[in-house]
């Protein structure tokens, strides 16, 4: 599990939001909204990116109490009622990370409540209007992510009430003793309270409350799955759902090991008891924040079954079998949506041991499905069956097997829990499942993005999170990838609005929702198309004739003859 810490973080939340659109802010012109029972809110004015609209931007809006002090690690409260105009028209602070929490001097870390981050963002042209509602879930590996990360500019292109939501992170969103002082699942509960908020208030905004789609990517998937699946969800709250690679059913999706975290974390804090509960309560609850994040930069987290709330009382497989309620569904993945996993584990091996010549093939492809946690390893079994040439899997000829490495990850990771759970839903229920596979490659990547690729022997390929840099505003377009936002603003709209996605450009097109767990499903490339198999996605990367492109000849590791395999 350690592998995948940070992995899902790396690369879905590596957008440095360059001022690619001016914030056009007017006093003058500054919109106000009453939000009933709370008070005042003061917006500023902005323009969508295509055809310059003008739409209202309330950023920060807070919509909980801070989860600090004695609300650390515990179930959100509505925020209480301010007197005279809240501020609205700059975003509210991001939920602690060690990389914002780190800059800060003592002055700042001690004058000011950095845990105050459970606020929403609104933005909508027309106040007076009754137009569907998009409640984004970001993503961040359940350790990061920001509303910040997620301009709007490309979606208020349509008659929509974007909210963008903060939920907490890592550490202080996630530690649980499964007891009353530290319920679990508190990131969940953030999002169910800011779900509450839009039910009572987005009317003010000119947002429909009964059309409300959530939609979520990586992390932000799971956390929808969590939100569908959990029965404290009140039906009412969300009519649709898109859920963008990731699944509440993938195997990073829930910490399975939570009690033994939060000992862990109570020691290496060095707090003088950590043997009960209560004990790791009193040390973790006192604690500042930067010395929390500081122990836990290496631990990941996830949701938990079984905490204190009841928002998952059961493993996701057993809520899904037993879901009554059901929502109309569209979900999918990128087409090379592991290769992140691929990246980090190549990291991490050339970290420990500076190449990857001392393991073969066998070895490296079984680390990668071992974290599919299958018990009769017949994962394992059948894709190295089925994804290699007998003779390359003991030997230590990588270059040979990167392709198999790639779909071996995209599957475990996400292609396969991804199509799990529409198939799960789609059998259960007469709600409509659309399933598709991000395929374009445009000029921008995901791929490295912070740190650079360059260290990489193979390209990052449609990576995991590309599909984001057409829903938001986060990177300059050309003009072949702005016809692809287009077309992905126009899916995503049309599937929120009316529960059929739809392109514009391309009225002749009907998608259809699954009819058999194979099919229907849709590639969203230049042109977007209809096909059958969904299987098939599975093996994507070795059955294309061009995949020796996403191989870099110039960085290939030494091929060394083998040493005794290390434990990985
Ligand atoms: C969190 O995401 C931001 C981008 O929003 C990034 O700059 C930062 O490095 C990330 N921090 C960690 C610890 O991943
Ligand atoms: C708001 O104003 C009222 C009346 O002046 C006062 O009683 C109350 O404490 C104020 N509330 C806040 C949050 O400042
Ligand atoms: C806003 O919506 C209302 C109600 O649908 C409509 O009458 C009005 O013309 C709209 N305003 C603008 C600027 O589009
Ligand atoms: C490794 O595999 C590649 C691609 O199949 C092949 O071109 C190369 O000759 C192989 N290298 C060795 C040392 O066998
Ligand atoms: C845009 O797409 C067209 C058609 O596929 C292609 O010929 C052209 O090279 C592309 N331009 C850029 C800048 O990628």
């Amino acid at each position: 599990m350690k592998l995948l810490l940070g992995l899902l973080v790396l690369v879905t939340f590596v957008v440095v939001v360059v001022a690619l659109v001016t914030s056009k802010s007017n006093t003058a012109d500054s919109p106000q909204v009453n939000i009933a029972g709370q008070g005042a809110v003061l917006g500023s004015v902005d323009e969508t990116l295509w055809t310059r609209q003008k739409f209202y931007a309330f950023r920060g809006i807070p919509f909980a109490e801070s989860p600090s002090g004695e609300r650390r690690f515990k179930a959100p409260v509505s925020r209480s009622p301010w007197n005279g105009t809240f501020d609205a028209r700059s975003f509210g602070k991001r939920c602690p990370v060690i990389t914002s929490i780190s800059k800060l001097n003592a002055k700042q870390l001690e004058e000011e409540d950095w845990e105050d981050c459970l606020n929403l963002n609104v933005y909508t042209k027309n106040l007076s209007a009754k137009q569907p509602v998009m409640f984004y879930i970001y993503g961040g590996g359940f350790t990061n992510g920001s509303a910040s990360d997620h301009p709007p500019h490309h979606l208020l292109e349509k008659d929509v009430v974007l909210v963008v939501p903060q939920y907490r992170v890592g550490a202080l969103g996630w530690l649980t003793t499964l007891t009353d002082d530290m319920p679990g699942n508190a990131p969940v509960l953030d999002l169910l309270l800011a779900l509450s908020w839009v039910q009572s208030h987005i009317h003010a905004f000119g947002g429909d409350p009964t059309r409300v789609s959530i939609f979520g990517q990586s992390a932000g998937a799971a956390m929808s799955g969590a939100l569908l699946l959990s029965p404290k969800t009140p039906e009412h709250y969300f009519k649709r759902s898109i859920v963008q690679s990731g699944a509440i059913t993938a195997p990073w999706a829930i910490n399975r090991t939570p009690l033994q975290q939060v000992k862990r974390i109570c020691e290496a804090l060095q707090c003088e008891k950590c043997e009960d509960k209560r004990e790791q309560y009193e040390c973790l609850r006192k604690v500042d924040v930067l010395q929390l994040l500081r122990v836990t930069t290496e631990e990941s987290f996830s949701p938990v079954i079984g905490d204190e709330q009841g928002v998952l009382p059961q493993e996701p497989q057993m809520l899904l079998r037993n879901l009554k309620r059901t929502v109309p569904l569209m979900t999918g993945f990128t087409k090379h949506d592991g290769s992140f996993v691929l990246a980090t584990l190549y990291d991490t091996l050339i970290a420990q041991y500076g190449s990857l010549a001392k393991f073969t093939v066998r070895q490296l492809a079984n680390t990668l499905i071992d974290l599919a946690k299958d018990t009769t390893s017949l994962s394992n079994n059948l894709l190295l069956r089925m994804l290699f040439k007998s003779k390359i899997l003991d030997s230590n000829n990588h270059t040979a097997a990167w392709p198999a490495y790639f779909d071996i990850a995209n599957s475990v990771y996400m292609k396969s829990p991804v199509v799990a759970y529409a198939n799960e839903l789609q059998r259960r229920s007469a709600a409509p499942v659309y399933l598709y596979t991000f395929d374009y490659a445009g000029a921008h990547t995901r791929f490295g993005y912070e740190f650079g690729n360059s260290q990489y022997p193979f390209e990052g390929g449609v990576h995991h999170s590309n599909d984001n840099i057409y829903l938001f505003a986060t990177h300059k377009l050309n003009a072949n990838d702005t016809l692809i936002a287009k077309k992905m603003v126009d899916l995503w709209y049309s599937f929120a609005a009316d529960g059929v996605p739809k392109v514009g450009e391309q009225p002749e097109l009907t998608l259809k929702p699954l009819e058999t767990e194979a099919g229907p499903y849709f590639h969203i490339d230049q042109e977007v198309r209809v096909d059958s198999d969904i299987l098939k996605e599975l093996t994507v990367t070795i059955d294309d004739p061009e995949s020796y492109k996403l191989i870099r000849s110039s960085v290939l590791p030494p091929v060394l003859p083998p040493v005794l395999p290390p434990v990985l």
